[in-house]
């Protein structure tokens, strides 16, 4: 009897415990996760007696968490809160299926409509709300280096992908050192993106994603061409790679550069404890001088979230000041607020929000900003296919048949 007693005490403990909880989503995991942690840890002290659930899925981009996501959203398991990209993964995919809550009520009850850029709001909303809130900037073209290695081996920055494809990937092949090192598919996908904009410029790019420049256009197509003759400047063991074993290889003197977001700036000076202009250092990506390739991860509220309440509280933190300056310092991205206290940042974050203020900006693709996950997810096999036979002019074919499948554009 005092043992059935007892296990329906806490039973009851636990459901209610349970009930306290709020259950936040994202790939933030392990070698990603200090910046996440930091923030959960600042909710968990405002709030204390809520648990927070950090429910990760491991897999750079996304590419594991998104599947995960879809499957529990469409099977009426919604997490709390998740991490989207701003942009059309969220407004493309969750938003016209009518998953997400308007949050425009707690953008205004917390001043949000005037603390952020109008172009980052815009990227969020749609003419029936607004529908997540940005926990930061983070840029794609990003070129990342180790300076002493770069003397040792007697090449520079390279201007444009045409001086890195004749002088300075032979040079680094005869050093016998990896030119440029890529990683697993999604990581081919996001060089891809910053070869596209060197070659077709910002509008170029921007035509692709209105539709006024077609997927099948000669100068898509050139894009597969010059992106051929800088994969033969690659790693051959790429498939199995994560980014960061491939920002791995850049810092300890394997490869020369590596293209990454600059969540690589997060984990060369969080995780590996590297220093920012000596340890590693930056440049945008060849070609691309002046143009910010931008994406923002974001959490949303989904419609039926079992604890909205807490969410709402957990929202409320990834929009302030408080937690966008805990977060991003760690993180490797800046904060979008145009309160944000610059001085928290290193010299790589600090030079990131000057290019953010100065340079053209332009939406990443394979970040969620420009395409839905129809379009993001089915690149992937028109990559592969690009991969296995290098045909420019078959990849430029079927990614505007894609295009057309996605609605890109219309
Ligand atoms: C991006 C995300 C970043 C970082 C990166 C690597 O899509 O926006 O915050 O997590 O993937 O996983």
């Amino acid at each position: 009897m005092r043992k059935a007693l007892v296990l329906l005490a806490t039973l009851v403990l636990s459901a209610a415990f349970a009930q306290n909880s709020v259950e936040i989503f994202s790939w933030w995991a392990g070698d990603e996760g200090p910046a996440l942690e930091a923030l959960i840890k600042q909710y968990e002290t405002d709030h204390p007696g809520v648990e927070v659930i950090n429910a990760t899925v491991t897999g750079g981009s996304g590419v594991n968490a998104r599947a995960v996501l879809k499957t529990r959203m469409l099977g009426g398991d919604p997490p709390d809160s998740f991490q989207v990209h701003a942009g059309q993964e969220l407004i493309g995919t969750w938003v016209v299926a009518d998953r997400m809550e308007d949050l425009t009520s707690l953008f205004k009850e917390q001043g949000w409509l005037t603390a952020f850029p109008q172009g980052l709001l815009d990227l969020i909303s749609t003419d029936k709300g607004i529908w997540s809130v940005p926990v930061n900037i983070h840029r794609s073209n990003v070129l990342w280096y180790v300076p002493a290695n770069l003397e040792k081996w007697g090449v520079t920055v390279p201007a444009d992908w045409n001086e890195f494809v004749t002088t300075t990937c032979p040079a680094l092949r005869s050093a016998g050192v990896t030119p440029l090192v890529i990683g697993e598919n999604w990581t081919v996908q996001h060089l891809w993106e910053s070869v596209a904009v060197a070659e077709m410029g910002p509008d170029g790019w921007r035509g692709l994603w209105d539709g006024s420049v077609a997927f099948d256009s000669p100068e898509a197509q050139a894009v597969w061409e010059t992106f051929d003759k800088v994969l033969a400047c690659t790693n051959a063991d790429f498939t199995g790679l994560s980014w960061q074993q491939a920002t791995d290889r850049v810092a300890n003197g394997q490869a020369a550069f590596n293209v990454m977001g600059d969540w690589a700036a997060g984990y060369m000076a969080t995780t590996l404890g590297l220093e920012p202009g000596t340890g590693f250092a930056w440049a945008a990506s060849p070609g691309t001088d002046g143009v910010f390739i931008l994406l923002a991860d974001s959490f949303g509220l989904p419609k039926g979230a079992p604890d909205r309440d807490n969410a709402l509280a957990w929202l409320e933190l990834v929009g302030s000041k408080k937690g966008q300056d805990i977060f991003n310092p760690l993180k490797g991205s800046i904060s979008p607020r145009l309160d944000s206290d610059l001085s928290k940042y290193n010299a790589y974050g600090k030079s990131a929000a000057a290019d953010y203020q100065s340079d053209t900006q332009v939406g990443s693709l394979v970040h969620g900003a420009v395409a839905n996950e129809t379009f993001m997810s089915d690149f992937a096999t028109v990559m592969e296919t690009f991969l296995s036979n290098r045909d420019a002019a078959e990849a430029a074919s079927l990614a505007a048949e894609l295009a057309g499948r996605a609605h890109i554009g219309n």
